[in-house]
């Protein structure tokens, strides 16, 4: 099967062919291929061709991050793919193929427990080192909003309020997590091979620990989900749920504080529901798709933010 001259010479250096046509998706080529030594299916993720040295940092750091999680995947209940090989430059990674299907959107419900659990769990893995709060993460990120006072769909007040969570937000009291940093349902695969396990892929923006100045809040991987409940699937009953689900499991943590964690997980849902760049309705981008429910309706992301305000400014 011819691809590109490009993936050809990937393939060759990986020592595996393509099974099926890849996908080339935003900055990778992903897909299935059959390891020539061992015979067996394994995942390629290449980076595409003429990008820029960043995404192949994002590749690494996948793979560093999936080594590093992997000795607790059991106990956490997933499965995360090893890294059979990779290139030097990380230019492309061969990980352990995974046989299962992304959780449909239609079996959400079903899977909230499972998902909230998950999430606390990945938050326990030790960072190894002295745990920590955040050097200014959080800070610098909701700093970079202010744009959402220019947006018809935000208050003055409610605009001046964000600006002011930036200037007030204390880093230093906010706890560092492990964080897997993209947990939504494409990155989720179950199947029957799986039996009770969630497969968890695409760990590009996750913590490491050769990174503390990557840090992410401990709740960064649950505000992310829970965000997405309410304004992507635009479903704040299973938003709730989920969250409810996952404080049971932190609660389980001995030094586990209710005041705590409601302006742990506020500041980290506001800053979750901001960052959303490319699904902004704040942001008038032409060149994304406006068919993202995110764009369309206004009302549960500015809901959202002023919720989460609330509970910072407790
Ligand atoms: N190791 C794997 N085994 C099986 N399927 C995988 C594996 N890694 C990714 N996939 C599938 O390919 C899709 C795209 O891969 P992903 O790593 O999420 O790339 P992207 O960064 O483009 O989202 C995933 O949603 C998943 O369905
Ligand atoms: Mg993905």
């Amino acid at each position: 099967m011819r691809t590109s001259d490009y993936l050809d010479n990937i393939y060759e250096h990986a020592q595996v062919y393509p099974t099926q046509k890849p996908e080339r998706r935003a900055k990778f080529y992903t897909g299935p291929v059959k390891n020539i030594g061992t015979g067996e299916t394994s995942f390629l993720k290449a980076v595409v061709e003429q990008t820029s040295d960043s995404v192949a940092q994002d590749l690494q750091t996948e793979a560093t991050w999936n080594i590093q999680v992997q000795p607790f995947a059991q106990e956490l209940g997933v499965v995360i793919p090893g890294v059979e090989s990779h290139a030097h430059t990380f230019k492309w990674v061969l990980f352990n193929h995974i046989e299962g299907s992304p959780i449909a959107e239609r079996e959400l419900e079903k899977y909230i427990e499972k998902i909230a659990k998950l999430c606390a769990s990945i938050s326990q893995v030790p960072l190894g080192r002295e745990p920590n709060g955040l050097g200014g993460w959080m800070k610098n990120r909701l700093g970079r909003f202010e744009q959402a006072s220019a947006s018809e769909h935000v208050s003055r007040h409610l605009a001046e309020q964000i600006i002011r969570a930036g200037e007030s937000v204390d880093d230093s009291t906010i706890q560092a997590g492990t964080a897997h940093g993209d947990i939504n349902l494409p990155n989720m695969l179950v199947s029957d091979q799986l039996g009770d396990d969630i497969g968890l892929v695409d760990s590009e923006f996750g913590t490491l620990r050769t990174k503390p100045e990557w840090d992410k809040p401990r709740y960064h991987d649950a505000a992310y989900f829970y965000h997405l409940l309410y304004v992507q699937y635009q479903r704040p009953d299973l938003a709730e749920k989920f969250k409810v689900a996952f404080e049971k499991e932190m609660r389980l943590s001995p030094d586990f504080d209710k005041e705590t964690f409601e302006v742990e997980f506020g500041f980290s849902v506001l800053e979750r529901t901001l960052s959303m760049g490319n699904h902004h309705i704040f942001k008038r981008d032409r060149n994304k798709p406006v068919s993202d429910p995110r764009r369309l309706e206004p009302g549960p992301y500015v809901q959202l933010v002023e919720q989460s305000i609330q509970a910072i400014s407790r």
